[in-house]
């Protein structure tokens, strides 16, 4: 398999390399930065579920301390990419095996030298990290190396820690300090194969003399400790044989066969490499922005269970079981966040860390006035509790796991369509139950009205949560009774009452479903026209003043999304409607959508369409897209729902949960 090169260096392309170059092992992230960067440059070492917030700022994920800062020099001269000593560079993602190499040659005075180096966030165990780096020079020559552990930290809204430290014992470095809000021990230690001295702040240096064409190598082993663990060093060799051994066993799992396609055979290598450096390790899932950063807060969204767990399920079953976990896990917050805004079961967050719900109330910032924008994400999204349910019921039909349901999986079902009951309102005159005040998939329409993805999601959610109660309740009578316990009083049949009377949105006479009322009232306009009505691009197209808000087009996928969700509910030619009618008005400003409209597109026979929207989503962080910014709040990092999307349709392409022919 092939590896991503580039070659030559762009300093306007720093941030862009960090994410696209990016390794990890689910728990750390290190971004595809160079050894010689700092905060500066965005250099990331990303842990999963490891939360902190400071005073006044968001919530988000701790970034740890940097083992791998390397600058080395010549003469007084640092062997620097951005250097007009460099002659050459060249980065290397290895997908095959999980690693990140660089190699730069530079000409300092008459020497011409080779700096080169690998690293590697271990495939087997999940708090270790290495590095190797060599060097060579055609002339004898001494070299200054500065290295260390780095304790200056690139944060959004940091600095997570207090209390920093830095210590050195033999040639083992450690940073340590605590999170600001809970005060939880992070350390960063590392085993250098060179002692330093002069050591200072986590940072200290050694020199190397070196003969012509010799190679001087130097290696490190780090390790980031959470809570009171204790370090243990390891060879380089041996940590990179279990590594690359576990990632070969994980690409016999996961490859796919593109049948000759080479670009979209790389297309889907390089998202199935970005759906295995997630697969989470322990009971944490995984965020929006994967672990290449803090954006979105390091939260958990739907994309996890709508657009990744399909691949986890498939490919490593103990993965996907462990995202079923963590909401599971997590189910009191959801029955909190219920109660808190008066409504029963559960309502989940839309922006979990942990069960938190780290979504603010002001998620936008306005770019002309630089004023907060109130958005209603956290409240309204209310769909994420279908989403939830939905993964559930899918992770159970596809492993039977009895285990699991009993043991909160069915509670959390059930509980999820008891949020939504709760949530609607009866409307007398039309004698129906209506989900009012809600948003749907697509963000750019705030608090509508019936919006036909939640209220369809939450039918079927209602619906086979209540079978499955029918059917546990013949199997394990005694159990399910106890399980009943820890649900209100009459759950089954009221949510049996509610499903007759939940208002369902019908197809109008071309077949088109209404994605929330008044929808087909609002100003029909192509998506090229919202656009050139911008006064400013990073503007937001939606809240209550926004390009989009009174028109038709939106965000993302949205009733496209149900049909991929229930193919079988909807007819082909319902569902070939609902495309040609949408597609027009989609502005695809979530990474979501293309991928979403990729798997839509090979239900309705579409096959062109469909590959080009799943080869738009696959190189999506192979090309820097998707945006950056949502008002002045930066949103970049990858993107692994287009990476878990593009894999669905690849190989669900009649939706999820069915086997397609597109592969
Ligand atoms: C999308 C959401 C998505 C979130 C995180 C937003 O831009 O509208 O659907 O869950 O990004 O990826």
């Amino acid at each position: 398999m092939k590896s991503l090169k580039e070659n030559g260096f762009s300093a306007d392309k720093i941030v862009e390399n960090g994410n696209k170059f990016l390794i990890g092992n689910g728990y750390l992230g290190y971004r595809g930065t160079l050894d010689e960067f700092t905060a500066k440059e965005c250099v990331g070492l990303n842990i999963a579920g490891l939360y902190d917030g400071v005073k006044g700022k968001w919530r988000e994920t701790v970034n740890a301390f940097n083992p791998f800062f390397c600058v080395i020099s010549l003469n007084g001269v640092p062997l620097d990419v951005r250097g007009k000593e460099m002659l050459s560079h060249e980065a290397e993602l290895d997908l095959e095996r999980g690693l990140f190499r660089r190699e730069t040659k530079f000409l300092v005075g008459k020497a011409h030298v080779t700096l080169s180096s690998e690293r590697f966030v271990s495939a087997v165990e999940e708090d270790l990290l290495c590095s190797r780096t060599r060097l060579t020079s055609d002339m004898d020559a001494t070299f200054f190396v500065k290295a260390g552990v780095d304790p200056d930290i690139w944060d959004l809204n940091g600095p997570h820690f207090t209390d920093v430290e830095s210590r050195i014992s033999g040639s083992c470095v450690e940073v340590k300090g605590r999170t600001q809000e809970l005060g939880i021990p992070v350390r960063v230690a590392c085993a250098l194969s060179h002692s330093l001295q002069n050591f200072h702040g986590g940072l200290g240096e050694f020199s190397v003399r070196l003969k012509a064409g010799e190679t001087f190598t130097f290696d490190r082993i780090a390790r980031v400790l959470v809570g009171e663990k204790v370090f243990s060093a390891c060879s380089y060799e041996r940590a990179y044989k279990a590594h690359t051994e576990e990632w070969a066993r994980l690409w016999l799992l996961a490859r796919l066969d593109a049948r000759g396609d080479a670009r979209a055979q790389f297309a889907l290598d390089y998202s199935i490499y970005h759906l295995l450096i997630l697969a989470p390790k322990g009971r944490y899932s995984i965020a929006a922005r994967g672990l290449s950063g803090q954006t979105y807060k390091g939260a958990v969204f739907w994309d996890t269970e709508i657009f990744l767990l399909p691949f986890y399920m498939e490919v490593l079953p103990a993965c996907a079981r462990r995202l079923i976990e963590y909401r599971i896990d997590t189910l009191p917050a959801a029955r909190k966040k219920a109660q808190d805004y008066g409504f029963g079961g559960a309502f989940y967050a839309w922006e979990s860390q942990n069960g938190y719900d780290a979504c603010s109330d002001f998620n936008v910032t306005d770019v002309f006035t630089h004023r907060p924008v109130r958005t209603y994400f956290k409240e309204k999204q209310i769909h994420i509790s279908a989403d939830v349910a939905y993964a559930i019921l899918r992770y159970y039909e596809r492993t039977n796991d009895d285990a699991l349901m009993l043991g909160g999986g069915l509670e959390t079902v059930l509980s999820c369509a008891e949020f939504a009951r709760t949530y609607s309102y009866y409307n007398h005159i039309k004698g129906r139950y209506e989900l009012l005040d809600v948003i749907g998939p697509d963000e750019y329409h705030e608090r509508v009205n019936n919006n036909a993805y939640t209220n369809y999601m939450f039918f079927f959610t209602a619906k086979e949560g209540l079978a499955l109660a029918e059917k546990f309740a013949k199997k394990y009578p005694a159990r399910f009774e106890e399980l009943l316990l820890s649900l209100p009083e009459g759950i089954l049949q009221n949510l049996r009452e509610w499903t007759e009377k939940l208002y369902l949105p019908k197809p109008d006479a071309e077949g088109v479903i209404e994605q929330f009322d008044g929808y087909f009232r609002l100003e029909d306009v192509s998506v090229e026209k919202v656009r050139s009505r911008l006064c400013h691009p990073n503007e937001y197209w939606g809240g209550s003043g926004g390009v989009a808000t009174a028109t038709r087009v939106i965000k993302q996928a949205d009733v496209i999304m149900l049909f991929n969700l229930y193919p079988d509910k909807f007819s082909a030619k319902l569902r070939r409607a609902n495309y040609d009618f949408y597609l027009p008005y989609t502005e695809h400003g979530s990474s979501l959508s293309r991928c979403s409209y990729a798997i839509a597109a090979c239900g309705i026979g579409r096959r062109e369409e469909a590959y080009a929207a799943l080869l738009e989503s696959a190189e999506i962080d192979l090309k820097g897209g998707g945006k950056q910014w949502a008002g002045e709040v930066y949103i970049g990092g990858t993107h692994p729902a287009a990476s878990g999307g593009a894999w669905i349709a690849a190989t669900h392409g009649l939706g999820y949960g069915r086997k397609g022919d597109l592969a």
